[in-house]
């Protein structure tokens, strides 16, 4: 049993650019039955402040990383949180990383070290009542926790998750007086990166443990083609790394009870939202299965190997709905395939609902990713019924049961994954799901196999709960 203070810079429900804020916002009611406390430190965008039901001050500063700050505790939409508030930091407009125009914020070292610097001052006891026993923090916007906990001569144990390696959170040197990092530890052992401040190294250096969202990514992570350039670092802290495999919230994702869909319990019952998604998309009937992507649209998520493989599909007369938004080229890209076929249909932009209705709706959910160190949808869609068609590797390969020969015969498949990653690959997954599909009472074995998988925060939660009493015994 023990009191956690998570850091991180979104949550669900209160900010959300991706996976990171449901993972976020899901641990701490996942870890209530297990007696643990678990406290949200986030930014106070203006989405989060608006959203605080009676926000208690618990600290103020007079100069929080160039103006003044305030450190509210609140519950917000069933989380328990601590908000900085600090106008300078946050209060503009445009999303929690980026300018209105899609530019990083210049300042955002600042942003985030100012978030990990009011982590230390709670832990050492000097933001109102509340101490943590351990401090969880959550990729780079969290990584500088260890230094200021340093600075702050405080020993709360810091475990840190890396969601996705690609982001290290680097800055010039120059830049270490207004992030208050103490000199004599810009060193390799520490903050130092080939010359840079590097907050995703400080949390990697400076953590006890350091968790990943896979067991397979925990071990991607250690080769140049993943690490991105902290292969290095990782191999080096090895022996506290390990794998946790995300869950997802089977009480919002849940197709007996979804609001959004028409409620079913077996794989028959899809046939109505199918036909509610066609009509969404305005697609005709047809004859193969009616694939889903959702996403956001940048080169991780492999949108252009879709799009090359895509004849593949709409030859056999399959089908794809598509949402997401994310790098104009690609948006462009989604957009001209949907207006030269009409099998395809895209929808720009960010939609819950829709997303829901797409898993209650879809036959299969494509996931051709070229790194995903666990990815959610794939969980949805196993939870839906909607077999997942995947990329092997990250949290795709240990979420997926391959419908191999041997997993047919022994009825435990679940989806379809392929490697390597490239379009050839997934073009012949794609050809494999129309042959499944052409066989009914496989497809539907394989979609029961599927809504039977247990995708939820059980195990895990309790894994991160052993965790958190392992570094507290030291
Ligand atoms: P990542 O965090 O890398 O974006 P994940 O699969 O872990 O990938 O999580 C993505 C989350 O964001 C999922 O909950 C997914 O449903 C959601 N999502 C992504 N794009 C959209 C969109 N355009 N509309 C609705 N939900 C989206
Ligand atoms: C990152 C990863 C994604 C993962 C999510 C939550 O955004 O890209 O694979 O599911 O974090 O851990």
């Amino acid at each position: 049993m023990s009191r956690i203070l998570s850091v991180a810079s979104e949550a669900v429900p209160l900010v959300k650019t991706g996976g990171l804020a449901d993972v976020v916002g899901a641990l701490p009611e996942a870890l209530q039955p297990l007696g643990d406390e678990m406290v949200t430190l986030l930014p106070g965008y203006p989405g989060v402040i608006g959203k605080l039901k009676k926000s208690e001050e618990a600290a103020r500063w007079d100069d929080l990383f160039g103006g003044p700050g305030r450190l509210l505790r609140a519950k917000a939409a069933g989380l328990d949180v601590l908000v900085v508030e600090a106008a300078h930091l946050y209060e503009r407009e445009g999303g929690p990383y980026l300018t209105p125009q899609g530019q990083d914020w210049p300042d955002n070292p600042e942003r985030f070290a100012a978030l990990c610097w009011v982590a230390a001052e709670i832990a050492a006891g000097r933001a109102g009542g509340w101490v943590p026993e351990v401090i969880h923090g959550h990729d780079w916007q969290a990584g500088l926790v260890p230094e200021y906990l340093v600075a702050a001569g405080c020993r709360v144990p810091f475990v840190f998750t890396v969601h996705n390696i690609a982001f290290h959170g680097n800055v010039e040197a120059a830049r270490m007086g207004s992030l208050r990092l103490d000199s004599w530890r810009f060193t390799p052992d520490h903050y130092e990166f080939w010359g840079q401040i590097s907050a995703l190294k400080a949390g990697l250096m400076g953590a006890s443990r350091i968790t990943t969202v896979s067991q397979t990514y925990a071990q991607e992570l250690l080769t140049e083609e993943f690490g991105i350039g902290m292969d290095g670092v990782l191999r080096g802290r090895q022996a506290v790394l390990s794998g946790i495999v995300n869950g997802i919230d089977t009480g919002v994702w849940n197709p007996e009870t979804d609001p959004e869909i028409k409620p079913y319990k077996t794989p028959k019952g899809k046939a109505a939202n199918k036909a509610a998604l066609r009509a969404e998309f305005d697609l005709p009937d047809a004859t193969g299965p009616l694939c889903i992507l959702v996403s956001r649209l940048t080169q991780q998520k492999g949108i252009d190997l879709l799009l090359e493989a895509l004849p593949r599909l709409l030859d056999r007369g399959g089908q794809l709905a598509l949402l997401g938004s994310g790098d104009p080229a690609l948006e462009a890209a989604v957009r001209d395939a949907a207006a030269a076929h009409v099998n395809v249909g895209v929808r720009i932009g960010y939609d819950e609902g829709l997303s829901h209705r797409m898993m209650a709706g879809a036959d299969a959910i494509l996931v051709p990713s070229r790194f995903e160190p666990c990815g959610l949808t794939q969980l949805y869609g196993l939870r839906y019924g909607t077999l997942p068609v995947v990329a092997l590797t990250g949290g795709l390969a240990d979420t997926v049961i391959n419908a191999s020969p041997a997993a047919l015969a022994r009825n435990v498949a679940t989806g379809l994954q392929f490697f390597p990653i490239n379009a050839h690959a997934l073009g012949n997954a794609l050809s494999r799901l129309c042959d499944l599909y052409a066989q009914p009472k496989i497809f539907a074995a394989m979609q029961r196999n599927a809504m039977k998988q247990p995708v939820g925060w059980g195990t895990s939660a309790e894994a991160y709960h052993s965790l958190y009493a392992d570094v507290l015994t030291g």
